[in-house]
């Protein structure tokens, strides 16, 4: 439909047709089998209010979108599509790595395929709009939704940010198998005070504008048609209902066209954050601070009329909102194919194809992080070897947000061992122990998990496993967290693995001290236990549908892992939050020089994360040779090549990515002690040499001024390359 038409039909549409627009119901009202993310409060929808409902939530399969689609919009007095939206965040069907191990990949490029597929998935059962990318920045591990960021750093989470918006939307949405991204959480809901989800955000403007805008503005200007307010204040202002956030920062700005949706139920929760005394008063906060559409609070549906006949809001106003509506369904072709890419052909053609099967398959190779290896893997063949652990026999391979996905089609480790005939012989499969502890209970979207596993049959457990392990020259334990305690409310104080695994860790380390483990988890934990003990430890997140056989390509040498931690592993949760890219205080502390003790520091734990950013090993060793660069002084618009030589110094081809960090010394503010700025991912022959070089120019030294302005200022900065945050391989230039 051209813009004209498009024009017309608004200006046909009644007042209370508009408003219809712009609400956003479950799935749930229409349909049973839909599924509910957020609380079901008494909504008081009316009927008429369901059928102008301008878009649905949560439906997930062709047939059922279809047959809500076609009831619809024959009750829709201007057979008007309704817009169906999904939370697809790492896969549909086909599931792949959490967002945060694909962080670790370094390879924003693998997440935009990861994306396109979930996509190509998501569209044939009917689904228009995706709530992802979440493109929050994190930097506390308590915080259960760090799974779903790409990690701590501005500059890596923009490029994820952007290569999802395009993995999902394509060159056009219009076409087959692209559907419509969402940035969310428009701003800063990854920095909850204390890693309590929902909990009050307390940042800067400066911080903000530097840390955790860069993300979002990444995804808006690659595209992203929607844009999701976040739960939590900013600046003591509930996101959904502040008017400098969305209107003069996002939409002016940053330039956001597009439509902006509340997040679920946000607009009433309002009244409990105390900003607004009642729904009506919600729903003029909420409209005046530019929120589009209203999920699933029946606010706008409730008062959003009144409130234009009263004259308090504009009907202009809500023109401009349920225009950018239509004009979404217009980019995604709803007006000639209402039902677009819906069809149960289609889903029996795309749902875990092959294609997509392979591209989950390197997905999770890429994103194990090889933390720790004394030279216990790859696993040697004929060797005898207990596998051990609730996650050797175990399915549920995959983060939170993959109720989408299809259980049924993920292999466990015990399951795939048949696929390595000569290590088969040789393994001894063990649970040792359950997941989590007696009578703990976990909830998800639609599942619920309670261990029924009790006292004397787990020492029972135990004991078994202690006698397999005396019995095996080495030990591979299979541990973390239970795929429920990470995600969204699932926030934890303490962040280790559940109590009676490392109880089990224990025993098996008491007769065992071949030790190594493969870590499952949503978010970084305190691992330091394991660490000292272990020989050596991969950690492999919540890797997805093709998890178990990644996970044996890299045990076995099939693959070699080259993941690099997007987020820090800390060496206690008294650190949290921590994060490479910190401030250098008036006493900084270096733990190699000998120091008066009034220094910015812990008197029990040293300031440096067990693992930092950028860090991971692989099953080869690199050399990197000083920091050259082709000159020392620049002017404005010029630019520095900073160089190194890197050498594998291994026995096996390896792939290692080169980091480069900038710090500016002397600046009109504080500036952090590094920040990325490129990097670059090489493959290197046993013994080969390769040049790795990086421009650096205006770009790279900008930050928000003491004025507020964005721009670089002269004087002298370092260039860090490495292969890890702690990189001290700098030189020295100046910028005049
Ligand atoms: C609440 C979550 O915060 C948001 O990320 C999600 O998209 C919505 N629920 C809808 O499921």
């Amino acid at each position: 439909m051209n813009d004209d038409r498009l024009r017309d039909l608004l200006e046909k549409m009644t007042l209370e047709e508009k408003v219809g627009q712009m609400v956003q119901i479950s799935g749930e009202f229409l349909e049973k089998g839909s599924v509910l993310t957020g609380p079901m409060l008494e909504k008081g929808f009316t009927n008429e209010a369901i059928c102008l409902a301008g878009s649905v939530i949560g439906i997930q399969n062709a047939a059922t979108m279809r047959r809500i689609q076609k009831n619809y919009m024959e009750r829709h007095p201007h057979e008007i599509p309704a817009l169906f939206m999904m939370d697809v965040i790492n896969g549909y069907r086909t599931v792949f790595p959490i967002p945060l191990a694909q962080g670790c990949a370094f390879e924003p490029d693998l997440s935009e395929k990861c994306s396109s597929a979930a996509a190509r998935e998501a569209a044939s059962s009917g689904i228009h709009v995706t709530f992802a990318p979440m493109a929050d920045l994190v930097r506390d591990a308590r915080w259960g939704r760090v799974m779903e960021s790409p990690g701590e750093d501005p500059y890596l989470n923009s490029l994820y940010c952007r290569a999802m918006v395009r993995g999902f939307q394509g060159e056009d949405i219009k076409y087959s198998g692209k559907i419509a991204a969402c940035v969310k959480h428009f701003a800063a809901y990854g920095a909850p005070v204390a890693g309590r989800d929902y909990n009050t955000v307390e940042l800067s403007e400066h911080t903000l504008r530097e840390f955790y805008i860069p993300a979002y503005d990444s995804g808006i200007k690659a595209g992203a048609e929607m844009v999701m307010a976040a739960f939590n204040t900013v600046n003591r202002i509930p996101s959904t209902g502040n008017k400098w956030l969305l209107k003069d920062l996002l939409r002016k700005e940053l330039g956001f066209d597009g439509v902006l949706i509340s997040d679920w139920a946000a607009i009433e929760e309002l009244i409990a954050h105390g900003y607004c005394n009642g729904r009506k008063e919600a729903a003029e906060k909420a409209f005046g601070a530019g929120i589009d559409i209203d999920m699933m609070s029946g606010i706008y549906s409730e008062h959003l009329s009144d409130l234009v006949r009263s004259e308090t809001i504009h009907e202009k106003e809500i023109d401009k909102a349920v225009y950018r509506i239509l004009r979404l369904k217009n980019r995604l072709g709803l007006f000639e194919h209402p039902y677009k890419d819906a069809g149960e052909e289609e889903e029996k053609k795309y749902f875990l194809c092959q294609k997509h099967r392979k591209i989950a398959l390197e997905a999770a190779e890429k994103s194990c992080v090889l933390l720790k290896n004394e030279g216990e893997f790859p696993l040697k063949i004929g060797r005898k070897t207990a596998f051990i652990g609730p996650y050797v026999n175990t399915n549920k391979l995959t983060g939170s947000w993959s109720f989408t996905g299809d259980k049924k089609e993920i292999v466990s480790i015990k399951e795939i061992l048949s696929e390595y005939p000569e290590y088969t012989e040789n393994i001894t499969c063990m649970q040792g122990s359950p997941m989590i502890e007696f009578d703990m209970e976990l909830k998800g979207f639609d599942e619920e998990e309670k261990e029924k596993i009790s006292g004397d049959e787990i020492e029972k457990m135990l004991d078994d496993a202690e006698e397999v392990a005396k019995e095996a020259q080495s030990v591979v334990m299979f541990l973390g967290e239970h795929f429920l305690q990470s995600g969204e409310a699932a926030s934890r104080a303490y962040i280790t693995i559940p109590s009676v695994q490392k109880r089990l860790f224990d025993r098996v380390y008491n007769v065992n001290k071949n030790i190594s483990v493969v870590l499952f988890s949503g978010r970084p934990l305190d691992i330091m236990d394991i660490s000292r003990k272990a020989n050596a430890i991969l950690l492999a997140w919540l890797p997805g549908t093709e998890g178990a056989r990644a996970i044996m390509n890299i045990l076995t040498g099939t693959a070699a892992p080259e993941g690099k931690l997007s987020m820090s592993f800390p060496w206690s949760v008294g650190q949290i939050p921590i994060f490479y890219n910190s401030d250098s205080t008036g006493r900084p502390y270096d733990n190699h020089i000998q120091q008066d003790r009034f220094r910015s520091r812990y008197l029990d734990i040293p300031n440096e994360p067990l693992y930092p950013f950028g860090y991971g090993l692989t099953y080869t060793s690199f050399s990197i040779s000083e920091v050259v660069l082709d000159r020392t002084r620049i002017s404005r618009g010029e630019k520095i090549c900073a160089s190194v030589l890197v050498k594998n110094t291994g026995g096996r081809t390896g792939i290692e990515t080169i980091q480069m960090y900038i710090r500016d010394l002397v600046a009109s503010v504080v500036r952090p002690v590094k920040e990325l700025k490129a990097f670059k991912k090489i493959t290197i022959l046993p013994g080969e040499e390769k040049t790795v070089c990086f421009d650096i120019g205006e770009q790279e030294l900008s930050f928000y001024k003491s004025d507020g302005r964005y721009g670089c200022e002269e004087g002298k900065f370092r260039v860090y390359i490495g292969t890890d945050s702690r990189t001290d391989n700098f030189k020295e230039f100046i910028l005049e």
